[in-house]
């Protein structure tokens, strides 16, 4: 075991983990803003800023998303995400979803991180979706770039699902092998 230093910042990072279950209330502004202040902060290349974020909290409209995906992609998708009985979003009050002019996939990756660990600070859970990419391409990119007022030559890049947690998943393991210290 690994001797490490207690620390509140720490504890939110070691005990962040996915969640797919979510009460139905709305989060709250002054949470969203807080997440935004957090997703604003996050570094960039050359601080280029690539990632314009869409925050989607119409329920009518990601359930309209969410046809429009499964009809796409078909309604039987595998299990471990649990596809083929939730929704893409988990039925999530909010769905963030990142676009960029270009594939910043690592700016994007840094910008969601930020996110993840400020919601669980403030007590909100989230599970980051690339599964829904597919829905923005083609027509139905089209379509749903539209409707979230974005260019239809913006690359999807990630989503992330937020909201109150209903329910404490297990941790999932950890390769530590993979971690390899040279002096
Ligand atoms: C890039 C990326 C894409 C992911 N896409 C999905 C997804 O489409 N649907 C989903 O339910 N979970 C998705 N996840 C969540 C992972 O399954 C989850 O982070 C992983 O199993 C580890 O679990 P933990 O986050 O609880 O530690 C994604 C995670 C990452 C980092």
């Amino acid at each position: 075991m690994r001797e490490i230093i207690e620390n509140p910042v720490i504890e939110e990072i070691l005990t962040r983990q996915t969640i797919r279950t979510f009460t139905p209330e709305q989060i709250t502004q002054k949470e969203l803003d807080t997440l935004i202040a957090c997703a604003i902060k996050a570094p960039s290349g050359r601080n280029s800023q690539p990632c314009n974020v869409r925050f989607v909290q119409n329920a009518e409209m990601l359930r309209e998303m969410n046809i429009d995906f499964k009809d796409k992609i078909g309604w039987d998708t595998p299990a471990y995400t649990r596809w083929d009985t939730d929704p893409f979003y988990h039925d999530s009050p909010t769905f963030a979803v990142i676009f960029a002019e270009n594939e910043s996939f690592m700016d994007a990756g840094l910008m969601t991180e930020n996110i993840c660990i400020a919601a669980k600070a403030i007590g909100l859970g989230t599970c980051i979706v690339a599964s829904v990419a597919p829905l923005f391409e083609g027509e139905t990119g089209a379509k749903w770039k539209e409707k979230l007022g974005v260019p239809e030559e913006w690359h999807f890049l990630i989503g992330i699902c937020i909201g109150y947690p209903d329910e404490k998943p297990e941790f999932k393991p950890r390769d530590e092998s993979k971690f390899i210290v040279i002096k």
